[in-house]
């Protein structure tokens, strides 16, 4: 399709945009080009003010189911979508919770992106300012069927080499997993580089880290892969319970500072998927929305993004 008047396509990724600001377009070898974002110019051009680099891949894991996983992975990639950084949310979850929780629903899904070899860039939604996501549904376990059937040493692989281009649109690329220890989420640890790992206050879901930090050295030993945990999350806090305070102390004893600020039990954060928004548009000025700020912020600090 051609851009309409007052439009350029973006000559890295090719999106449509408006020409707003200096970077955005450059004379190279006497010919024009355009750039929606610092990443697609530093992609093309690498010239040293706006360096190439690579989007910082997360995976918000748990094998224990309901511990905060997907309300963690969607409001940490709007929240950081909010501050201006451009986000690729994907649903590695066949529950496709995601796409329900944001009232949305992509053509292709990431069962396409495995499977098919689909353009991760193609299949991603717009859901927000400066969010996409790549949805997913029931076909995804299709996938985990398909990647049992290839008995080679590649297929831990296959999401890192399928999103190789997301590298060059996205800062960020944060995956939701879903709550088992699938061949699926074996790939999400190997494209991932950091790990975030909400842990619900109670004791059997302490046991759920421990299982979590064997499946990250599992991953190191067998597939050569270190993932950093960037994160534990408290999840489901609530300060008037001794298990939940116990079980904060025993997360920090064991994580330091990786043990990160906690998420209070809020039914403000049980209702906004109800009503198809992030917990900042829902209920913007509750106290989980400050929590998830909270988090947010940390996390951006933290890889000194
Ligand atoms: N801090 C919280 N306080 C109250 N309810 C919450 C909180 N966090 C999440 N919930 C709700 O608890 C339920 C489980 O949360 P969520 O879906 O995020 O967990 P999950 O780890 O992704 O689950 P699964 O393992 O099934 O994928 C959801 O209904 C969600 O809205
Ligand atoms: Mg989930």
């Amino acid at each position: 399709m051609e851009p309409s008047p007052g439009e350029h396509a973006c000559t890295t990724c090719g999106r449509r945009f408006s020409v707003e600001l200096v970077y955005q377009t450059a004379s190279v070898g006497g010919e024009r080009r355009y750039f929606c974002t610092t990443v697609c110019r530093a992609a093309s051009i690498g010239d040293g003010q706006h360096r190439p680099r690579r989007a910082r891949r997360i995976a918000v894991i748990n094998q224990k189911g309901g511990t905060g996983k997907t309300t963690t992975a969607i409001n940490l990639a709007a929240g950081v979508a909010e501050r201006g950084h451009d986000v690729l949310l994907i649903d590695g979850d066949a529950q496709g919770n995601i796409g329900a929780s944001l009232g949305i629903r992509g053509e292709r899904t990431l069962y396409h992106v495995m499977v098919d070899g689909a353009d991760p860039l193609v299949t991603a939604v717009p859901v927000r300012g400066h969010l996409d996501c790549i949805t997913s549904d029931r076909s995804l376990a299709a996938a985990e069927v398909w990647l049992a059937r290839r008995d080679d040493a590649d297929r831990a692989q296959v999401l890192s080499k399928r999103m190789a281009p997301a590298d060059r649109r996205y800062q960020y690329v944060v995956m939701d997993c879903g709550p088992s220890l699938s061949l699926l989420n074996q790939n999400a640890l190997m494209f991932a580089d950091e790990v975030l790992i909400p842990v619900a206050c109670d004791y059997l879901a302490l046991v759920g880290v421990k299982q979590v930090l064997q499946t990250l050295r599992e991953v190191d030993r067998q597939l050569g892969h270190g993932v950093r945990i960037s994160g534990v999350v408290p999840t489901f806090y609530d300060a008037r319970v001794n298990l939940a305070k116990e079980a904060i102390e025993t997360l920090r004893d064991h994580f330091g500072e990786r043990c990160l600020d906690p998420v209070r039990r809020s039914t403000r954060l049980a209702e906004a998927p109800a009503h198809k928004q992030t917990i900042f548009e829902y209920a913007p000025l509750s106290t989980s929305a400050d929590d998830y700020r909270r988090l947010v912020d940390k996390f951006v600090t933290l890889g000194g993004a």
